[in-house]
């Protein structure tokens, strides 16, 4: 079948910032063989390709991509081995989240509902670990088939093999823009198993009265809370957390609690994670605009788009914020965003 390959399509409408120039080529690829011929096409022409799922962690740049965007609608989901104790459920990666989430509390599957409501495609999800409410994709993923954008062959991703660390991935570092990622199978639990550590699930079944809450439960009272602290992209465009919340040692740690003796902090493998939206809003910049970039009112982590920032705007309040918070803290803060410049 031929592709279509439109030429010079807006970015800014295949981004939840909604910001983005150009692209000079964008292809949507619907089945495997769709995505080979995309790659093909793009290395006869000498085009660097990106590939795009939902577009809800990304930050184009102004002048838009000079090359090949191939925006991932292969779709497909199933369930594809099972016994008493678990199941294993295979989607495509051009699937939305959400949609494998949906699927599995429909079947009374346990591990991924603290996930629910996150956007995005299943493709991106291996990519940056994603994660909320203290369950990340690494603590269910089973396994993964990637496309080497060189040579078009797949490969199989076993959880070791993915280097899952705190929103990161091999994907985001030796092999960075070397693979595609096609598909990816979850292992979830048959039997009741639920995370509720997290603070603010506990306090709302609590304030509603559940003692022994369902899974339709708890992916209600996630809904809730997201919807309280993150902003709706469809009515206040943003890309979710803009920052990552920096890992410091325990060492560090102890010199800023001297200093800063209400500082927030959480255990993480690798040392002490601050919130990065706490340090934010220290530096009083939360609800502060540059044009039509803000820092989010209620959620100092999240950068909105007021009506029509662009890329520049943006990275002129990260770096202000990055700044801010150094002077304060010594804290280098990280974009979680993908920034394409
Ligand atoms: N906080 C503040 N001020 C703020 C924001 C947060 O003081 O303006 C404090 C809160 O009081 C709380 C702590 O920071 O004690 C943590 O806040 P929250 O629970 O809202 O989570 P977060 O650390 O800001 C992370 C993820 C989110 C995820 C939530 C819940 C990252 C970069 N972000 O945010 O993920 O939903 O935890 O697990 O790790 C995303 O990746 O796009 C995302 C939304």
């Amino acid at each position: 079948m031929e592709l279509e390959i439109k030429k010079n399509v807006k970015l800014a409408d295949y981004s939840t910032f909604k910001i983005g120039g150009l692209a000079k080529y964008f292809v949507v690829v619907k089945s495997e063989d769709d995505f080979i011929v995309a790659i093909k096409w793009a290395k006869r022409r000498s085009k660097k390709i990106f590939v795009l799922g939902g577009g809800s962690n990304i930050l184009f740049s102004d002048k838009g991509f000079d090359g090949l965007v191939i925006k991932n609608e292969i779709k497909g989901m199933e369930v594809v081995g099972e016994n008493e104790d678990s199941a294993i459920i295979k989607s495509y990666s051009g699937e939305a989240w959400s949609k494998m989430v949906n699927f599995s509390i429909s079947r009374n599957y346990y591990g991924i509902e603290n996930m629910f409501y996150i956007f995005g495609t299943v493709g991106a999800a291996p990519v940056q670990n994603i994660g909320a409410y203290g369950v990340e994709l690494k603590d269910i993923f089973y396994n993964l088939c990637a496309i080497d954008l060189k040579t078009g062959e797949k490969k199989y991703f076993n959880l070791k093999d993915c280097q899952f660390a705190y929103r990161d991935s091999i994907f985001k570092n030796k092999l960075k823009n070397k693979y595609f990622v096609l598909w990816v199978e979850l292992k979830l639990s048959k039997k009741e198993k639920f995370n509720l550590e997290y603070g603010d699930i506990k306090n709302k079944l609590a304030e509603k009265g559940i003692e022994n809450p369902k899974l339709k439960d708890v992916a209600e009272v996630i809904q809730e809370i997201r919807n309280l602290k993150l902003p709706n992209p469809g009515i206040l465009p943003n890309a979710g957390s803009f920052f990552k919340n920096p890992v410091i040692s325990e060492d560090e740690f102890k010199i800023l609690k001297d200093k800063f003796s209400d500082i927030k902090s959480f255990p993480d493998q690798k040392g002490i994670k601050i919130p990065a939206g706490w340090l934010i809003e220290q530096v009083d910049v939360k609800g502060y605009r540059h044009g039509d970039a803000g820092v989010y009112e209620n959620q100092a982590l999240i950068l909105v788009n007021h009506g029509s920032a662009s890329q520049k705007d943006v990275l002129f309040l990260v770096d202000l914020v990055k700044k801010n918070v150094f002077d304060k803290f010594g804290i280098i803060l990280e974009a979680e965003v993908n920034i394409l410049k």
